[in-house]
């Protein structure tokens, strides 16, 4: 994928119809609302603070790609992007979730992108800073024995080499020059990969224990980061632990912890507040759960999901939220509603929440020739998925283009009949037409070609398909 900041508006919906079949309309807005955020940075500083993310409401049947559009714009962005279910947000004042956490996870999700990508930019150091660490292990430095235990002697012990090396073949003359020989020999097959299923005692950092959520009362979750953070300091976090593993799995782990070393945290902090507050995407699935439908709303549970959207209200009109890394401001963050509306409309959200997401898009229901191209086309398509899988183990399969078109057509027909999913009808039609080969495979078909053609459909899955009981279950 190409990166996304200078990406046209009709570049990304191209990027976009590499993965999603049809919803033109929501391709085209998220498009344009992307490159909003590139016009924002780039405009003139005066007005830059003043324009604010037209925020999108998609409005479409379930199974029709709404999530599937957001999340592969967030991925072309490079943006940090989290899916929240509005359903699952409580009113501030009581027990359960407050809309404000959607930043703090946002930030999070943030902070972990950007120390990923800050590692991934120094894995060549750390790699080695990783190799050092397991030659002491493999063979303890000779000045270890004292006080000289610091890296600066170790790493002056290493530098050494070059004349032990041209000294070849006379006699060692010191232990220092014995060892750092060995050291030598060790770390060519250390490079080789000879010794990586020896067993080796390794001082690693105590995993931090699980996070754990604390609510406190009045929905102040910043309480529970501070008793978050003092749990983690009593069960020895950051303290370390010896554990044995095998070379090859001391490599993994102490190269992410010499990464983790080598890069400025507080930079990295700075970076993704930054990043979160310019270009985040929060996308909030079930929308329509927390409106309130004209038709028959009496109390209960209509009065807590009013109070969730006017919660909401701030946060999407701009507001600054307390993480734990610091103010996050929320203007600039783009928010996609997106929901059914099948029995709640768009105008039975409160009007101010109404007026925050301006922009509309409609996603279609999917035909039966939509079902053909997601079968087909899409680069993740569950055809090329199932072909990746088996030809792991050496069958190669293939599919007519009569097999494609009849399991579409089941879709379809099933969609119909039962209840209409969407494209997920296509996951769990294609995983019942595998069902048989991918458990002979490889104990009864070791390797070969097959090929899946329309016959082969209809063999595994006709009576699935005909019986309407056993459809429901399965398909
Ligand atoms: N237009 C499409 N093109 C390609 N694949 C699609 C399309 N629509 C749906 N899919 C596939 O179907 C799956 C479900 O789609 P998605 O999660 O986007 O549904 P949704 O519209 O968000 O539904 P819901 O309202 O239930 O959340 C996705 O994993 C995706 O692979
Ligand atoms: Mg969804």
């Amino acid at each position: 994928m190409k990166k996304a900041m200078h990406l046209t508006p009709q570049q990304i919906v191209a990027e976009l119809d590499e993965y999603i079949i049809g919803q033109k309309a929501a391709k085209r807005s998220v498009a344009i609302a992307l490159r909003n955020r590139w016009r924002r940075m780039n405009a003139d500083p005066e007005i830059r603070e003043e324009i604010v993310p037209n925020n999108i409401l998609m409005i479409g049947p379930t199974g029709v790609g709404k999530t599937e559009i957001a999340r592969r714009l967030a991925k072309l962005a490079m943006a940090p992007f989290i899916k929240v279910e509005a359903s699952k947000f409580t009113e501030v004042g009581y027990v359960g979730r407050d809309v404000e956490s959607m930043v703090r996870d946002l930030t999070e999700f943030g902070i972990t992108m950007v120390k990923t990508e800050m590692q991934e930019r120094v894995k060549g150091k750390a790699a080695e800073q990783a190799q050092e660490r397991i030659l002491d292990i493999l063979i303890p430095p000779l000045n270890s024995k004292g006080l000289g235990f610091g890296n600066a002697t170790k790493r002056a012990n290493t530098e050494a080499e070059p004349s032990s090396v041209t000294q070849q073949g006379t006699p060692p003359s010191s232990d220092e020059e014995l060892n750092q020989r060995t050291r030598e020999r060790f770390r060519e097959k250390l490079n080789n990969g000879e010794l990586d299923d020896r067993t080796i005692e390794v001082e690693v950092k105590k995993s931090t224990s699980p996070t754990m959520q604390v609510f406190g009362p009045g929905g102040m979750e910043e309480m529970g980061i501070n008793l978050q953070e003092m749990l983690g300091n009593l069960s020895g976090k950051g303290k370390t632990t010896k554990r044995k593993m095998t070379v090859a799995e001391a490599r993994d782990i102490l190269v992410d912890e010499e990464a983790e070393k080598l890069i400025n945290h507080d930079d990295a902090i700075q970076e993704a507040l930054e990043r979160v507050q310019k270009q985040g995407i929060i996308f909030i699935d079930e929308i329509d759960k927390i409106a309130v439908s004209s038709a028959g709303s009496k109390g209960g549970p209509d009065v807590s999901r009013q109070g969730v959207q006017r919660d909401l209200l701030p946060i999407v009109e701009g507001s600054t939220v307390n993480t734990k890394y610091g103010l996050v401001k929320t203007d600039h963050i783009l928010f996609i509603g997106s929901g059914a509306f099948h029995v709640a409309k768009p105008s039975d959200l409160i009007p101010e929440l109404q007026g925050r997401f301006p922009i509309r898009v409609e996603l279609n229901s999917l035909s039966e020739g939509d079902f053909y191209n997601i079968l087909s086309q899409p680069k993740n398509a569950l055809t090329k998925q199932y072909e990746a899988m088996l030809a792991s183990e050496g069958v190669h399969i293939s599919f007519t283009d009569e097999a494609v078109k009849e399991l579409a057509r089941i879709a379809a027909e099933v969609n119909e009949q039962v209840e209409n999913i969407g494209a997920r009808r296509l996951h769990t039609i294609m995983s019942s037409l595998f069902d048989e080969l991918l458990f002979a495979v490889p104990d009864d078909i070791k390797e070969g070609n097959i090929t899946i053609d329309k016959d082969y459909v209809n063999q595994q899955l006709e009576s699935l398909v005909k019986d309407k009981d056993l459809s429901q279950y399965i398909l």
